[in-house]
């Protein structure tokens, strides 16, 4: 790598289009976008500027009317060749998921089985897509829930009696249970409130320092950005106008629209920027 950096997932040239009684409509075009091996990368944008559309395409989740319209997606997992992940088959394709590839969706939290236990709902997964034993499954939970701040009696428990902050920190540990090389998570902390943010924003940065994993963390919002992730791309209708380091996007942005947003953060007291969440920043 010129540069110094390992490419993890190169987007190339995608563009995705939704079908409609008024003809296409492009969410995304021409994307180019390089995620590398290690780092938290943000994908900012005001509502309907394509971010979900991109998870979902470069996840292989993409559901009619959308369809990719052109370009690649090249992934280079751990221990295993790389791939062009939208012209992968479906049997390889599950092979990589939650294994490689893990996927948090856009609320997610309202979605988990309302009448499993939070034990149950590892279990489903990591069964699924490792050959683990009961056992070292039941074995691994309360691990992977430190993980994340959370208690071990917490795997006893049904969706309905945790807060919107413990779901999202369940699903979170859910996503790293088989060390997955990339996780892409879609608005983690929208809908929570700001003091929960940072919690979920703090065990997000603690998971990349445990397991190194990369991540792509997607919100409208920057004072995410300005608070977690090393890079930003900035997208606006449906095009990365602009990426790069995000002190130096934040301290000089180059497009109009990217200013825009940031002066959209709510500014509270002289700080205009929220600092950084530590690497374990007591809450
Ligand atoms: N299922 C769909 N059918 C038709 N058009 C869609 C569909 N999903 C998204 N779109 C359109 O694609 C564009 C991008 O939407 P997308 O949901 O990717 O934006 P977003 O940046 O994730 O927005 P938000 O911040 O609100 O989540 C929008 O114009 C949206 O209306
Ligand atoms: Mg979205």
């Amino acid at each position: 790598m010129p540069d110094g950096h390992e490419t993890l997932l190169e987007i190339e040239d995608l563009s995705v289009h939704y079908r409609s009684t008024h003809g296409d409509v492009a969410a995304v075009s021409g994307v180019n976008l390089s995620v590398r091996r290690g780092e938290i990368l943000g994908i900012a944008g005001e509502s309907g500027s394509g971010k979900s559309t991109l998870a979902v395409a470069l996840l292989r989740l993409l559901r009619p009317p959308g369809y990719i319209a052109g370009g690649s997606v090249t992934f280079r997992p751990k221990n295993s060749p790389e791939v062009d992940l939208l012209n992968l088959d479906e049997r390889r394709l599950r092979v990589l998921r939650w294994r490689s590839l893990s996927y948090l969706p856009q609320g997610s939290m309202n979605s988990m089985n309302p009448v499993m236990r939070v034990e149950g709902q590892f279990r489903d997964v990591i069964e699924e897509h490792s050959s683990l034993s009961r056992s070292q499954i039941d074995a691994m939970i309360p691990r992977l829930l430190g993980q994340v701040g959370l208690e071990p009696s917490v795997a006893r428990m049904y969706p309905h009696e945790l807060s919107g902050g413990m779901k999202q920190r369940v699903l979170m540990a859910i996503s790293i249970a088989l060390e997955p090389d990339l996780v892409v998570a879609d608005e983690p902390t929208t809908a929570l409130d700001v003091t929960i943010q940072r919690v979920i924003l703090q065990s997000l940065a603690d998971l990349r320092s445990a397991f190194g994993v990369t991540l792509v963390v997607i919100s409208h919002d920057m004072g995410v950005h300005a608070q977690l992730v090393d890079r930003v791309a900035v997208m606006y209708e449906g095009a990365v106008v602009e990426v790069g380091d995000v002190r130096q996007v934040f301290k000089q942005p180059s497009h109009e629209y990217t200013r825009s947003l940031i002066d959209s953060i709510p500014k509270i007291g002289p700080v205009a920027t929220p600092a950084p969440v530590g690497q374990s920043e007591a809450l």
